[in-house]
């Protein structure tokens, strides 16, 4: 590939902002391409990226699920008459090679997109019209056009501190929109085989390029489900292979989640929903296991492991008993073993989660998965560590009231030796996260505590005002008013 570097402008998805640097880290890094990234706030939906040639940008934009565009860079400035003066620049200086997209017999369109300021579209043609001096020959098709020109104005992040001026412009051809159509392509909604956790398509297929999945992987989903992520990988090239402790599940068998279905269609099933896809070839096999009791060969390697563990909120934590667990205290070895369940912390859940991958991996190979937390109480050294896992990307995605999860991703950095002695217990999960599920509840319980605590002191307020407007409530409700200030002082 002949090295010409160039300007592109990535355009992404203002949506799991947190997620977008690591996925392009992820899949530069898996395509081993050169890169100079001009853009420092990361945030900005808008990104100026120096790649060495088109082939570059190309593979680049080919896997981008947060990508929703990318273009060959005209111009970009701040100052309108600098822009002006730069994209004039640009087109006389690259005459020759951009002749053909100006060309009489080429179609071509003009969009104009602003962010974060709301133009009419008079005022988005009057912007078309300043660039009259554009060396434009062909007609106008705004349908399907030859060749697309976007004028973007960026303005700003905050929708209540509009800047007097744009903070960008930029100018550049169309030259590859992202994968977000896969979005769609996957959507549960017409997906045949789903449940009440089944991980929706955009972040499956985000944690999918977390795990850089490529052609011919072998990946890995230890809590499967539904097989979400084993859809994504597929979709990828990866070959795949999950396990749940849940029979039901695994065979489709258990309750279903849409509103409208009442039993299980007899052809529900994980590889039915690669089948949808048209990648049932990559389906590799589902087994009922706890992962608590690991049955891999100790030889099995695989090139990602992607999973979504219970978090014990919608689907119990739970693990079978052994008899060397500590129940065995009423059995003895002879006795016939009826396996019960018992809880599983996410201490350990987490705990045996890495350690297998260090046994499991390939060298490279990377543990995609996700670990809930109460905002309040995160702190990057509760995550959990492993000598032999380097953790090289951690994004949050907000869930409700306090909590959200964070999507960690880990490298395998060195070979594991079950003959070394530092790497018994290895694994390190520092501050447990075991009491999410008790901390979930009850914080909810709290909130609903305190939110009745504040409408008594409102109450109480508006009935003060009242007495000093010389405005008494009626009986009725001075009863009403005395019950909650009772009630409210009884609380506190
Ligand atoms: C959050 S769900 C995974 C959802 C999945 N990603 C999907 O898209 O459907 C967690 C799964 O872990 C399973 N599970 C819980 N404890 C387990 C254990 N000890 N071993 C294996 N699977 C377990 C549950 O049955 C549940 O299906």
């Amino acid at each position: 590939m002949a090295s010409l570097w160039r300007k592109y402008i990535l355009w992404f998805a203002q949506e799991h902002v947190d997620f977008r640097i690591s996925e392009f880290e992820s899949i530069v890094k898996m395509f081993g391409l050169q890169f100079r990234r001009l853009t420092e706030q990361t945030l900005k939906p808008f990104w100026v990226v120096e790649f060495p040639n088109v082939e570059t940008a190309m593979l680049y934009a080919s896997r981008s699920v947060a990508l929703r565009a990318m273009f060959e860079l005209y111009a970009h400035s701040r100052k309108l008459p600098e822009f002006h003066e730069r994209l004039r620049a640009h087109v006389d200086a690259n005459r020759n090679e951009l002749a053909k997209y100006f060309r009489q017999d080429t179609s071509f369109k003009i969009t104009v997109e602003t962010y974060n300021k709301h133009f009419s579209q008079r005022e988005k043609i009057e912007k078309i019209e300043t660039m009259d001096y554009l060396p434009i020959e062909g007609p106008v098709n705004l349908k399907s056009p030859q060749v697309e020109w976007w004028y973007i104005e960026f303005w700003g992040l905050d929708p209540t501190a509009v800047p007097e001026e744009p903070d960008d412009i930029l100018f550049g051809r169309l030259l590859a929109t992202g994968q977000r159509n896969l979005i769609k392509e996957l959507s549960l909604k017409q997906r045949k085989f789903i449940g009440n956790t089944s991980m929706d398509a955009q972040l499956s297929l985000l944690m999918a390029n977390q795990a850089m999945v490529r052609e011919g992987d072998l990946v890995f989903d230890p809590f499967v489900g539904t097989g979400s992520l084993l859809v994504s990988a597929a979709k990828w090239g990866g070959y795949v292979l999950g396990a749940d402790i849940d029979y039901m599940m695994v065979h489709a068998r258990c309750r279903p989640s849409r509103i409208t279905q009442k039993v299980r269609e007899k052809d529900e099933s994980i590889r039915a929903n690669l089948l949808q896809y048209g990648c049932a070839d990559r389906y590799m096999d589902v087994v009922v296991a706890d992962f608590s009791n690991p049955l891999w060969h100790p030889r099995i390697s695989f090139d990602s492991i992607i999973t979504d563990p219970p978090y014990g909120i919608r689907e119990a934590t739970e693990k079978v008993e052994t008899k060397r667990s500590p129940k065995d205290i009423a059995r003895t070895d002879d006795m016939v073993h009826y396996p019960s369940t018992s809880h599983y912390s996410l201490q350990n859940l987490y705990g045996d989660l890495l350690e297998f991958a260090a046994r499991h991996l390939k060298l490279g190979g990377r543990l995609v998965c996700w670990l809930p937390f109460h905002r309040e109480d995160y702190d990057p050294k509760m995550l959990p560590q492993h000598q032999y896992l380097q953790l090289v990307a951690n994004s949050e995605q907000p869930l409700t009231g306090n909590t959200s999860r964070r999507l960690l991703t880990y490298e395998k950095c060195s070979e594991y030796s079950a003959l070394n002695p530092a790497s018994i217990g290895s694994t390190q999960v520092p501050t447990p996260s075991e009491d999410f599920r008790e901390r979930y509840f009850n914080n909810a319980l709290e909130s609903r505590k305190e939110r009745r605590m504040r409408k008594a002191e409102q109450r109480e307020q508006g009935r003060l005002e009242m007495e000093l407007r010389g405005k008494l409530p009626s009986d009725g409700r001075s009863q009403k008013c005395e019950l909650n200030k009772a009630r409210f002082t009884g609380l506190t």
